[in-house]
């Protein structure tokens, strides 16, 4: 609690923050400007509020895994990337296989798969080696209905789910699971990964396979079925423990349907009800974020999931990946 004091930011309130810890600490934590009038809220008072406490942002942000900066000057994407440049963390390019634009800077479009479609849980790249420690969102224009981003702690999920199927989770720890992901060659604008060829910058197959086994993925295998590219990847480090005592979802086992068969490192597969059982909790335990213009949302990718609600559109999120 003595950090609190020197919050250099006013601490706000929003419905169905989660509480995190005997602290009082929420989750999200909100933070607004310390004063709203026009003449002092400028994008460069956030900036230097940013240089001036990077320490305190840091700090909050390893034991809460989420901040909602809400209120500031910030309008544009330029305006984000400079924010992204004042938290000075490195930018970890991205390297997955969503579809999405760089816009400048640092700063990418959120995936661009139709909006009405929903995106589950996941930690950002959690398939590669390394995968961006942190990911931020800025809300350019809010969804009038829906588009929420749902974030959650995940290490939840492997609570409640080492309580239902003790067995399961401790195999998962001990052989990682393994997750194929198919591309067509050429992008769908209704899905939500790219084609092959424009991921890997190549028409020619054994050249994309051989970007496949550089990008850091951990690949097992790579096959063909037709033109569509398949990998293989993993068996990953499905359960991962950060900061010493938070054991970690690290999986893509809440980000797809309960339909596809999941398989783990020895061959076994992930029973069926046990995918629902997860789907279920990480809805129990999300957070949905109602969006408003000139949001920006840190998240700690290490122990932090997101998803993203079905809404109509016009809604723009922008992205931007670190280190
Ligand atoms: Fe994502």
């Amino acid at each position: 609690m003595e950090k609190m004091q020197e919050c250099p930011f006013q601490q706000g309130k929003i419905t169905h923050q989660k509480s995190i810890d005997e602290n009082g600490l929420l989750f999200p934590m909100v933070l607004l400007p310390q004063d709203n009038k026009e003449e002092f809220n400028t994008l460069q008072s956030f900036l230097h509020t940013i240089q001036n406490n990077r320490e305190w942002i840091n700090d909050h942000l390893k034991k809460v895994g989420a901040l909602l900066f809400r209120g500031f000057a910030v309008k544009t994407a330029s305006d984000f990337n400079m924010v992204m440049e004042a938290f000075g963390w490195e930018e970890k390019p991205y390297g997955g296989g969503a579809s999405r634009t760089r816009i400048e800077g640092r700063v990418f479009t959120a995936n661009e798969a139709p909006l009405h479609q929903p995106i589950k849980f996941h930690h950002e790249m959690s398939s590669f080696e390394p995968f961006p420690s942190k990911i931020a969102f800025f809300c350019e224009i809010p969804p009038s209905e829906g588009g929420q981003t749902a974030i959650l702690l995940s290490h939840k999920i492997t609570e409640r789910m080492e309580e239902k199927y003790p067995e399961l989770v401790s195999k998962m720890e001990k052989e990682g699971v393994i997750d194929v992901f198919t591309f067509a060659a050429e992008d769908d604008p209704d899905f939500y990964l790219t084609g092959w060829q424009t991921l890997y910058k190549t028409k020619d197959k054994e050249e994309a396979e051989r970007r496949a086994a550089n990008s850091g993925l951990k690949l097992s295998k790579v096959s063909w079925d037709g033109e569509n590219m398949i990998l293989h990847i993993g068996p990953n480090n499905s359960i991962r423990k950060v900061d010493g005592n938070k054991k970690t979802w690290f999986n893509l086992l809440a980000f797809r349907d309960a339909n596809e068969p999941r398989k783990l490192g020895d061959g076994s597969a992930v029973p069926r009800e046990a995918i629902e059982s997860c789907l279920q909790i990480a809805e129990e335990e999300a957070f949905d974020l109602k969006w408003e213009a000139g949001d920006v949302v840190v998240l700690d990718n290490r122990f932090v999931m997101h998803a993203r609600r079905p809404s109509k559109p016009p809604r723009r999120i922008l992205a931007a990946f670190c280190e």
